[in-house]
């Protein structure tokens, strides 16, 4: 892609919320198997974040981490006027969908309103990629109907709005001034490096402490999980093939419900043998105010791109729980995580 720069670099490629769960795994391929892309993480280092995620490229010569937020417009006005980006891959975001009902207004903030203000200084500065890094949840949830690219979005939780929201603000510059934007709507994503709030590095490390997997609700409700490296080439595919203005989505046919999900982790972490024994790892919370049942999804525009997920479920899960058992503490307040969630503290 591209002639070399002054630098060496062929590319400067900016990536927001490196020191997160999937952008530290985008950043790690990026480096190791792109010499010739000069790699900025920008991250603020919110409780979420560690450095330990890119402990493998810290010290890498085509690697930087700059620490930052980016709904702060003169720190990021000046970042593109100096740093000379050619690609933005903007992953940056408030994610967790439980703070999402209590902190609305954050996750507009940052969401929403972090993205328009990378996005003025992305075109102002004439990029020529800016990837949004969305969501499945912006079309909210289905039982059966399968959701393409063309359905319409509906959001039902303050952060798939704040991402719907968003996602509309990077299409309105394709639509205004053909800003060459691409949009991914991924499904959920599991593997090493995710902060324990989320459901499955939660329920590992819940066992791995000696406590019981607490499920939301009924435990009905399904998830499509995909693990962290298929999305890093579901990714690095649409950065190379992907069509301008379009968006995609990033999905799986592998789909389980959350009790299943317990039942799986328990017998994998706990060597149980019994339906007794395993459920006796489990216990019922209160639910969320909403949670969708399914998130089906198409991804045929991406097949026709070449991508399919490599990883199998058995694979993933079990280099997932491998990684928890030594990285736990990688986060200053991990324990913090692992309390269930209560709608009305
Ligand atoms: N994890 C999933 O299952 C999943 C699925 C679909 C889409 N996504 C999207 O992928 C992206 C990354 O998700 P993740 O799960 O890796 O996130 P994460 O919560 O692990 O990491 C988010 C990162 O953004 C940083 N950040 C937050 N606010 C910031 C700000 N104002 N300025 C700079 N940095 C800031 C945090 O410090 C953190 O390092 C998000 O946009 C999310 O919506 C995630």
């Amino acid at each position: 892609m591209g002639a070399e720069k002054c630098d060496g670099y062929s590319k400067r490629v900016l990536v927001t919320g490196g020191a997160g769960f999937i952008a530290s795994h985008m950043i790690i391929s990026l480096v190791e198997a792109h010499p010739d892309y000069f790699i900025i993480n920008l991250d603020k280092l919110d409780y979420c974040a560690s450095l330990k995620n890119l402990e493998p490229i810290s010290n890498r010569p085509n690697y930087k981490f700059l620490q930052g937020d980016i709904c702060d417009s003169d720190f990021i006005k000046h970042l593109f006027e100096t740093e000379n980006i050619d690609i933005v891959l903007h992953f940056a975001a408030q994610t967790h969908v439980d703070l999402s009902f209590r902190h609305s207004y954050k996750f507009a903030y940052v969401n929403t309103y972090g993205t328009c203000i990378l996005l003025n200084a992305a075109y102002g500065a004439g990029v020529e990629k800016f990837v949004y890094i969305s969501t499945d949840e912006v079309y909210g949830g289905s039982l059966d109907k399968e959701f393409d690219e063309t359905s319409p979005k509906r959001p039902t939780n303050p952060y798939a709005s704040s991402k719907a929201a968003a996602e509309s603000f990077v299409l309105s510059f394709w639509e205004r001034y053909k800003f060459p934007v691409v949009i991914t709507r991924c499904s959920n994503v599991y593997g090493p490096h995710q902060y324990p709030e989320k459901v499955i590095p939660k329920f590992i490390s819940l066992l791995q402490h000696n406590r019981k997997c607490c499920i939301h609700g009924t435990g009905h409700q399904t998830r499509n999980f995909l693990y962290a490296t298929d999305v890093v080439e579901a990714l690095l595919t649409i950065l190379k093939t992907g069509k301008l203005g379009e968006i995609y989505n990033v999905g799986t046919s592998f789909e389980i419900s959350i009790s299943q999900l317990a039942r799986e982790l328990i017998e994998l972490i706990k060597d149980t043998t019994t339906d007794t024994e395993t459920k006796e790892w489990v216990e019922y919370v209160n639910d969320r105010p909403i949670n969708d049942l399914r998130y089906p999804m198409k991804s045929e525009k991406i097949h026709s791109l070449g991508w399919r997920p490599q990883v199998h479920w058995k694979d993933g899960i079990r280099r997932t729980i491998e990684w928890y058992k030594n990285n736990f503490h990688n986060w200053k307040d991990s324990k913090q995580a692992l309390e269930p969630f209560l709608c009305d503290s």
